[in-house]
């Protein structure tokens, strides 16, 4: 499997895309990284992908995917409380929206890397954008 990695550790620049729901789906490939039995209602999981980690959510039966990755100083975001569909940095409280990674709170100036999810069955895929 051949991607374009997400924004590593302090790579994040500021207004660049990182919103890859927004890919055609020609830009994208899909992998399968739960079932819809094994993340229920409120849970997270963490993956590991190509030494990637992203987070993948189910709030709601709605389903999102994120960079664990926190665009202000590295902090592992994806491990923060949700309220709504909103996550916040444990490290310094800085906010994010789920579904597009937009940043929406200081300490925090750059989005982070979201990713399309869809469910094939009772499979739950990632869009990953290709090169
Ligand atoms: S590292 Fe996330 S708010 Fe500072």
């Amino acid at each position: 499997m051949k991607f374009r990695a997400p924004a590593k550790a302090g790579a994040f620049t500021e207004g660049h895309m990182y919103n890859y729901r927004m890919l055609e789906t020609d830009k994208l490939e899909f992998v399968t990284v739960a079932s819809t039995d094994e993340l229920g209602d409120g849970e997270r999981k963490l993956l590991d992908i190509d030494g990637d980690i992203i987070a993948v959510f189910n709030i709601a039966g709605a389903y999102f995917a994120i960079a664990d990755v926190c665009s202000h100083d590295d902090g592992p975001v994806a491990e923060g409380e949700v309220i709504g569909t909103e996550i916040e940095c444990p490290r310094h409280g800085a906010r994010f929206d789920l579904a597009t990674g937009e940043a929406l709170t200081l300490p925090a100036v750059v989005d982070i890397p979201s990713y399309p999810v869809r469910v094939v069955g009772a499979e739950i895929q990632i869009g990953l954008p290709v090169e």
